[in-house]
């Protein structure tokens, strides 16, 4: 491992699969890291996938992180093998609409997968860790909507904002073990579900491409980056933190109308 670039030599990817997943999977290999990936994709595809974009060593686990059982395996798993001293909670789901029209069904699915399994999941690690003296990290990957009210996402930005609270809890829980806990917010990324919005939805097109002051959408590798500098020794004093690359989409307000 590259000590100079990460302070982590194996680092659990959940949702490594998926656009944002993916660049930050192949980052953190490239630069030394043995990545444990966990996504829904069966053992063998993902294996298969997961070898791609990480040839050197990585390991892949097949995981649904909002089925308790599932979640237990994987920790089970890791538990068997060499843990990881890192996190990088990515799973994450989007249901798009206003928020009368959204179903019991569907509230309940964005808030078990974007938090209810990330709380689990990190309760599940951070046991471990505090058995076995690791100074561990967590990065929850939330999104610049944490705390800002962008329209047809609201179950979504509360289970993103619950993030931010979860993460800040366990830094201050855990500061006297040594385990570190932040946040990554990322803007509108040009891949994953934000791509998918912007060639599903006409009116999230419209208002995303007026709402990044730096005018484009950003890139899975300027996500990667961060998740990097995170896990890296230069963040080493950064706990509880919300660590915000958006373009500036944040700085904006939120009808078209009211752009520029
Ligand atoms: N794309 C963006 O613009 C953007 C912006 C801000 C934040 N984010 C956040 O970044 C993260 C990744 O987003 P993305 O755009 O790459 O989306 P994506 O849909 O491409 O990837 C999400 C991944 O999570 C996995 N996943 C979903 N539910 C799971 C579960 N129950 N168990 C295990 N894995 C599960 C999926 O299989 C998929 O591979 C999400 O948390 C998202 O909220 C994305």
């Amino acid at each position: 491992m590259n000590n100079e670039n990460l302070s982590f030599a194996t680092i659990a990817i959940t949702g490594a699969l998926g656009g944002i997943g993916r660049e930050v999977t192949r980052t953190l290999s490239k630069l030394g890291a043995h990545v444990i990936a966990i996504d829904l994709l069966e053992q063998g595809e993902g294996e298969s996938e997961l070898r791609k974009i990480a040839p050197n060593e990585s390991t892949y686990l097949q995981s649904n992180l909002t089925d308790n059982q599932s979640l237990r395996n994987v920790i089970e798993k890791m538990s068997e093998g060499e843990f990881p001293n890192a996190v990088v909670a990515l799973a994450g789901i989007v249901i798009s609409g206003d928020l009368v029209t959204q179903s019991d069904e569907d509230i309940e699915d964005v808030i078990n997968c974007n938090l209810t399994s990330q709380i689990k999941l990190s309760r599940e690690i951070i046991h471990h860790w505090q058995n076995k003296s690791i100074e561990g990290q967590i990065i929850f990957v939330s999104s610049w909507v944490d705390h800002v009210p962008w329209p047809g996402i609201t179950p979504y930005a509360s289970s993103k904002a619950g993030l931010v609270a979860l993460s800040r809890g366990i830094a201050r829980e855990n500061a006297k073990f040594g385990i570190r806990s932040n946040v990554l917010s990322p803007g509108i990324v040009d891949v994953g579900m934000a791509a998918k919005q912007w060639r599903e939805e006409n009116d999230y097109k419209l208002r995303a491409m007026r709402a990044i002051p730096l005018g484009r959408l950003q890139s899975a590798q300027e996500v990667a980056d961060g998740v990097s500098f995170l896990l890296g020794p230069r963040a080493l004093y950064m706990t509880g933190s919300n660590l915000l690359i958006d373009g500036g989409a944040s700085l904006y307000p939120m009808d078209p109308e009211d752009v520029n």
